[in-house]
């Protein structure tokens, strides 16, 4: 049981096959950040801190019940008066049911899709036309990481997320045993992106979790990260970085004229 994981794979012809598909859609602006670091993916005011506080909210079909957490954008405005070809890079760190626009930024992302002066000008649009797609996060000199929340009890409940997760791919699963045994027991996605499970042995524990990496499932093992007196509220870092790229079916595929 343990050991079982499930998957489900789409599989795609080839020529549809893409690293990164471009999307047409709209987004729009939180005025206040606060809105984003109490995001429904659970990274609280951790979120301010990921990618110089490029964070954003997702429609539903972008947090996909929570997988989509952690995710990196690449969105531009289409207004080629006042927006840049690169637009900007943020991270999906909350979910905003809106039916208008698939992002919701903060105000300072929002307003760097222009060009160089123009951000007030973009930010007076309110909702603006965009192109985006999924790129790879990239975490510079930082490996991915093990937060464990605080409504965790060493020996009875283990909840965590996971912080700085590289590459353009999902956690699909996850699961953890002491560290050397081979005996895995498998933690649940509670929402956004916690994992959590009150089946657990003690002492020193490891994790492994499944990525998507082209069509299909990878295991990244991450052979000791808590240690026996883990601590709620404590961050731990794996020892690993993800850099996995999880294909998409799309056309057409990114140009590549983003700068
Ligand atoms: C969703 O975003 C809009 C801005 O477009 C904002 O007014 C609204 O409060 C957000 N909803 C939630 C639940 O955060
Ligand atoms: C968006 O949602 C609002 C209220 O939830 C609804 O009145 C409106 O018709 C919806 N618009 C579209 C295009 O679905
Ligand atoms: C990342 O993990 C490696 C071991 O795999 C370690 O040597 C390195 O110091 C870690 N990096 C950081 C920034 O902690």
């Amino acid at each position: 049981m343990a050991l079982f994981v499930g998957f489900i794979f789409l599989f795609l012809s080839p020529t549809l096959a893409c690293d990164r598909c471009v999307h047409k859609s709209k987004a729009a602006y939180f005025s206040s950040d606060s809105a984003l670091s109490a995001g429904a993916c659970g990274y609280g005011s951790l979120a301010l801190g990921f990618n110089g506080g490029h964070v954003a909210a997702g429609s539903s079909a972008l947090y996909r019940e929570g997988i989509g957490c952690g995710g990196c954008f690449q969105i531009r405005c289409k207004n080629t008066a006042l927006c840049s070809k690169g637009g900007v890079r943020v991270i999906l760190t909350d979910l905003n049911k809106s039916n208008e626009t698939d992002f919701v930024l903060s105000s300072k992302s929002f307003m760097e899709m222009g060009l160089k002066g123009m951000g007030q000008e973009v930010k007076k649009l309110g909702i603006v036309d965009v192109e985006y797609k999924r790129i790879p996060c990239d975490y510079k000199n930082q490996n991915l990481s093990v937060r464990v929340e605080e409504s965790s009890q060493n020996p009875h409940y283990l909840a965590i997320k996971f912080l700085y997760q590289g590459g353009q791919t999902d956690i699909v699963a996850v699961d953890v045993a002491q560290v050397g045994s081979s005996s895995w027991h498998y933690m649940s996605r509670n929402h956004g992106a916690i994992w959590d499970t009150n089946r657990f042995p003690s002492g020193p524990l490891q994790f492994r979790l499944v990525v998507t990496s082209g069509y299909d499932g990878r295991w990244v093992w991450a052979k000791s990260i808590l240690p026996a007196d883990w601590k709620a509220g404590l961050i731990y870092d794996s020892g690993v970085q993800i850099d996995d790229i999880a294909q998409e079916g799309c056309f057409p595929c990114d140009k590549g004229d983003w700068k």
